[in-house]
Order: structure tokens, then C-alpha cells, then sequence
């Protein structure tokens, strides 16, 4: 049994540790699932830094994301059995080779999704068929749409489209433009310069990116804010100030609220998505857990187009 811990907050790659630990044994509403792989997303590097340190307990065992196989089950657990492979949801611990997890909590992946689907299939999926949802995109709207290549960026442009609706997507560089080639935008436009009216706007970025997307939202049309890639909050007055309906996204927070068959019920609706192929997403590399470091510097390199796993068998 290995897993990274954090006995400090700070930069992943510094206060992260590979340590042995044992087996844990599940609580009677518990199961243990024994990890296949899990990803590396931005939450995972925010929470590591400190960025929430009010909710972060020390030692911290990241990794929100994840797909595995349940070893053990706890005496009042039901519907769950060893050897079914789950997405143990709702907390962090993926970053290990056994975690154990709220039954509640365990999703069963159908058979038909490779293990690199399923342990990409909660964060972004479930975030953008969630977000879609809330906008509920009439047809031939305009839907902006920020950070526009990145993986749930692309998500949204394809939920967006197979919704009827028109995605304009916004990116930094022409790099970010290439990558969206394949992808239906309706229209591609840069950071910094003029967007059109919008009838809703998705924002992963804050700062100068979120306020234009806000500002360019028509007048009670919905503006999701979901995410920091700048590192800039939105001007503080927004939520007021804005003529659009400005609301905060947090999956976290979605997850804590639902009961398991609303979780569930989403979760069906994500791996439909995903053998539709609305959400595809490209896995660029896989590392061992005790290779975590390169794994780190690979998910953090200006270059990458997919997500990093780390491979915990
Ligand atoms: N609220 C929630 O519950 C929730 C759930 C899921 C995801 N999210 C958020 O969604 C965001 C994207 O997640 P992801 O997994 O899709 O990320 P990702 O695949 O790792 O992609 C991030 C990409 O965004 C671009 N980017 C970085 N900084 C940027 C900036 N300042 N302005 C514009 N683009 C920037 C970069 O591409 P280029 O270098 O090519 O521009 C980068 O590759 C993250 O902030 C994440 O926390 C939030």
C-alpha cells in the first residue's frame, strides 16, 4: 500500500511524498477500492497549494478523480461488491493504491468504458453536462465559452453544439485556436479583443477574460463562473454590478448536496455522453504513482494538449 501525501500545503511537486502506509479497512457504511489510475487535474494542484487551506486537513492524500475496484466492503453496505469497478466520488484520496470511501458514494462504471474513460468521466464531464443543464441553451444561441481548449472547454463546445445552440469559443493563443480545429465553434475569438452579444457565458478564467465575458452577456442571460486558470478573481461587485445573472459553479458542492440516485442519474447521463463521443478525453500520458514528479512537471508543461493519469497497479 504506497500513497502521496502532503504534510505541508505549498508546490505540489515539493511537498508532495510517496509513503507506505496499511491497508485500510473499510467502515460499516465504507467500501476500500483498490486504485487503477486516477488523473491530475487543477483542483487536485489548487488544493495542494493552499488554495482552500480552511477545508485541506494535514497529512492530505489528493486526487479527486479516479476509477478502481472495490476490494472490501463494509457490513451495511448494499448494491456494491468486491471485484466491481467503481468511481469512488465526492472526496480526495485517489493519489493511492487503496482508498477507502463512502459507499454512498461509489458509482459503478458500466462495462463497455476503458479504465482511461472512466477515470476521466467524473471532473469535467459530469461539471459540463451539469453547467449545460443550468444555462439550458436555447437553439441558436450564442453560448461563450472561455479557455476554450481546454479539456472540459472542449466538452462544453460539443454539449453547446449537440444542443443546437452556437459555441463561441475564446482562447489565448493560436495554439489553444489549433487544437480547437476539429471542434464545432461556431466562432473562434482571442482573449483581449471584442466579443459578440452573448446570450450566456462560461468562465474558467476570472480576471480580465471572465470580466469581458461577463460584460458581454446580455442583459439577465446566465454567467457561470467555474474556474481560475488566471489566478484573478472576478472584480469583487461583479455578482451586483453585472447586468447578467452571475452565478458561481462548484461541482463539489453539487456532489455534497445530491442523494445517490441523483448522483447516479448524472453519472448515467456522463457515460452516455461519453460513448457518444460529446466527451473525449485525449489522454496524453500515464506515469507510476513513485513517478509522481515528472508526472507534475508533464501536467504543468505549456505544451500539453490531454491529461496526465497516474497509474496506481
Ligand atoms: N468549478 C468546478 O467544479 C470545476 C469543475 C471542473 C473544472 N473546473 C475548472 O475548469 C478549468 C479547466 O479545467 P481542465 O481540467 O479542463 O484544465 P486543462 O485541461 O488542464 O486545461 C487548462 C488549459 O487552459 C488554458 N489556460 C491556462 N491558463 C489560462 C488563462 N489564464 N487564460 C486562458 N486559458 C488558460 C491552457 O491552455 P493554453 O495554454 O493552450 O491556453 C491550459 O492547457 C480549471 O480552472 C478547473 O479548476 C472547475
Amino acid at each position: 500500500m504506497l500513497r502521496l501525501v502532503a504534510h505541508r500545503l505549498g508546490p505540489p511537486g515539493e511537498v508532495l511524498s510517496v509513503e507506505p502506509a496499511d491497508l485500510p479497512q473499510p467502515e460499516p457504511s465504507g467500501v476500500v477500492v483498490r486504485m487503477l489510475s486516477s488523473a491530475i487535474n487543477p483542483s487536485d494542484r489548487l488544493t495542494i497549494s493552499g488554495a482552500y487551506p480552511h477545508r485541506t486537513a494535514l497529512p492530505f492524500i489528493p486526487g479527486y478523480e479516479g476509477v478502481g475496484i472495490v476490494e472490501a466492503t463494509g457490513r451495511e453496505v448494499h448494491g456494491l461488491h468486491a471485484g466491481q469497478r467503481v468511481l469512488p466520488l465526492g472526496s480526495a484520496g485517489g493519489w493511492q493504491t487503496f482508498k477507502g470511501s463512502p459507499g454512498r458514494w461509489c458509482v459503478p462504471v458500466p462495462d463497455d468504458l476503458t479504465d482511461d474513460q472512466a477515470a476521466t468521466a467524473y471532473i469535467n464531464p459530469l461539471t459540463a453536462r451539469l453547467m449545460l443543464r443550468a444555462i439550458a441553451p436555447a437553439p441558436g444561441a450564442s453560448i461563450g465559452i472561455n479557455a476554450a481548449a481546454s479539456a472540459i472547454g472542449r466538452m462544453l463546445v460539443r454539449m453547446v453544439h449537440a444542443a443546437g445552440a452556437r459555441p463561441v469559443a475564446i482562447v489565448r493563443s493560436s495554439r489553444a485556436r489549433a487544437l480547437l480545429e476539429d471542434e464545432p465553434v461556431a466562432e473562434v475569438v482571442f482573449d483581449g479583443t471584442a466579443l459578440p452579444l452573448l446570450d450566456a457565458g462560461l468562465d474558467a478564467v476570472g480576471g480580465a477574460s471572465g470580466t469581458a465575458l461577463a460584460a458581454a452577456v446580455k442583459p439577465g442571460g446566465p454567467f457561470l463562473h467555474y474556474g481560475l486558470l488566471s489566478g484573478e478573481p472576478l472584480p469583487p461587485g461583479l455578482q451586483r454590478q453585472s447586468s447578467a445573472a452571475v452565478q458561481l459553479f462548484w461541482l463539489r458542492a453539487w456532489v455534497h448536496a445530491a442523494s445517490r440516485e441523483q448522483l447516479c442519474e448524472a453519472m448515467a447521463e456522463v457515460f452516455g455522453d461519453i460513448r457518444s463521443g460529446l466527451v473525449r478525453t485525449t489522454v496524453e500520458a500515464r506515469y507510476p504513482l513513485e513517478e509522481f514528479r515528472r508526472a507534475l512537471a508533464h501536467d504543468a508543461s505549456p505544451h500539453r494538449s490531454g491529461k496526465v493519469l497516474l497509474t496506481l497497479v
